[in-house]
C-alpha cells in the first residue's frame, strides 16, 4: 500500500524571510551611499570656449572655466564630497612644464574654484605629468627613453607646491613613482604648506580601463605604462604599496581602478590605517554608458550596484564620473 505523498518538511531557516518587502529590506541592508562620500572627477581644457564633450564617455565634457565653475557649485549643490581635478594644457613638452606654471590650465583652475568655493568643498588636483609631457609619460625621461624614476621626484615636488599654492586641499600623486608620497610631503613641508593634505593612488594597476581618459586629456602617450603602473597578475605587492605610502606621510589612499580589483580594495580596507578610496575609472563609466546606449543593461540600477559593491568591498570613498547625478537621486531618495 502506497502512503498518501506528503509534501517534504521544508527549511527551517529562511534567510528569504528577510528579503521579502522593501521595508525589510531597507532595515538589514549594509552599505548605504552618502552623497559626501563621493569624488567628482572633472576635466578642465586650456583655449577652448565652450563644453568639449568625450566621445567614450557620454555625458562627460572638457570644460571651459566658465563651464567648471557651474558644473563644480552644481556638484557641491548636490552633496558632493570633493572635486578632483585634472588640466588639459594646449602646450606639452619632455618636462610637462605646464604643470609647475602657476599660470598653467590646472593651477588656475584650482585658483578659480577656490575663491569660488572656499572651503565649502574639498578641492583636490591630480598630481601626475602625463597631461603635460609631449611623449605622455607620468615622468620625465632618460636619454634611453625611460621613466626616470628620481628625476620625476623632483618634478612632482613643484607640481605639488604649485598645487598646494593655488588652492588644491589634496594632492593627489598617481604616477606611480617610487617614493612620490614622501617627496611631495617633503616639498610641502619645506614651504610650509604643512595643511595640504596627501590622497596617494597607491594601489594602481596598469589598466585597460584608462582607455577613455586618454581621449579625455587628449593623451599624447605611445606604448604603455607598465614599467611603473602595477601588474593586474599581482595582489601582494598592492599591500607594500599601500603600506609604503602610509608610512611616506599619506593621508589617504586609493585603489584604481575600482571593480576589477576589489580584492586588493578589501586587502587595502582591511590593513589601512587612513581613509581608503577607490576610483570608478573611465573604462568602467564608458562599459556601462555603451550597454545603457544599446538597451541591454539598465543604467540606473547599474550605477547603484556598481558603487554600491565599491563601497560593500571596503571603500569610504569613490571616485566616480556619475557622483553630481548619484548624489541628486540619494538626496531624493532618502
Ligand atoms: C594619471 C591618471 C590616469 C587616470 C587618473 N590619473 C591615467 C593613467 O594612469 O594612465 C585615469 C582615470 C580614468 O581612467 O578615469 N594622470
Amino acid at each position: 500500500m502506497n502512503s498518501p505523498r506528503t509534501a517534504p518538511p521544508g527549511p527551517a531557516i529562511r534567510p528569504r524571510r528577510l528579503r521579502r518587502t522593501p521595508a525589510l529590506r531597507r532595515m538589514v541592508a549594509q552599505t548605504r551611499l552618502h552623497p559626501a562620500e563621493l569624488v567628482l572627477p572633472m576635466f578642465i581644457r586650456e583655449g577652448i570656449t565652450e563644453p568639449a564633450p568625450i566621445a567614450s564617455m557620454p555625458g562627460v565634457v572638457q570644460h571651459t572655466p566658465d563651464s567648471l565653475r557651474v558644473a563644480a557649485t552644481e556638484a557641491v549643490a548636490a552633496g558632493v564630497g570633493g572635486l578632483m581635478l585634472f588640466g588639459v594644457p594646449t602646450h606639452r613638452d619632455p618636462v610637462g612644464s605646464g604643470a609647475t606654471d602657476p599660470a598653467g590650465v590646472l593651477n588656475v583652475a584650482l585658483a578659480s574654484l577656490k575663491a569660488e568655493l572656499g572651503d565649502a568643498t574639498v578641492l583636490m588636483a591630480d598630481l601626475c605629468l602625463d597631461e603635460f609631457t609631449d611623449h605622455g609619460h607620468c615622468g620625465v625621461l632618460t636619454p634611453a627613453g625611460t621613466v626616470d624614476n628620481d628625476a620625476t621626484l623632483l618634478r612632482y615636488a613643484e607640481m605639488a607646491i604649485a598645487q598646494a599654492t593655488a588652492g588644491a586641499d589634496l594632492l593627489g600623486p598617481s604616477g606611480m613613482m617610487d617614493g612620490q608620497v614622501a617627496a611631495v610631503r617633503a616639498a610641502l613641508d619645506d614651504e610650509n604648506l604643512i595643511d595640504t593634505g596627501i590622497f596617494a593612488y597607491s594601489a594602481k594597476y596598469a589598466s585597460s580601463f584608462y582607455g577613455p581618459f586618454r581621449e579625455a586629456v587628449d593623451s599624447t602617450l605611445t606604448g604603455d605604462r607598465r614599467s611603473y603602473q602595477q601588474d593586474p597578475a599581482n595582489r601582494t605587492e598592492s599591500r607594500r604599496e599601500v603600506a609604503l605610502d602610509i608610512a611616506e606621510g599619506a593621508d589617504l589612499v586609493m585603489v584604481k581602478p575600482a571593480m576589477s580589483y576589489l580584492d586588493v580594495l578589501a586587502d587595502t580596507a582591511a590593513t589601512a590605517t587612513v581613509p581608503v578610496a577607490a576610483y570608478q575609472v573611465s573604462g568602467e563609466y564608458a562599459m556601462i554608458e555603451a550597454a545603457v546606449a544599446n538597451g541591454w543593461i539598465d543604467r540606473d540600477r547599474a550605477i547603484m550596484e556598481t558603487v554600491t559593491s565599491i563601497r560593500r568591498a571596503g571603500a569610504q570613498i569613490v571616485l566616480t564620473y556619475w557622483a553630481t547625478e548619484l548624489a541628486r537621486n540619494l538626496t531624493v531618495a532618502g
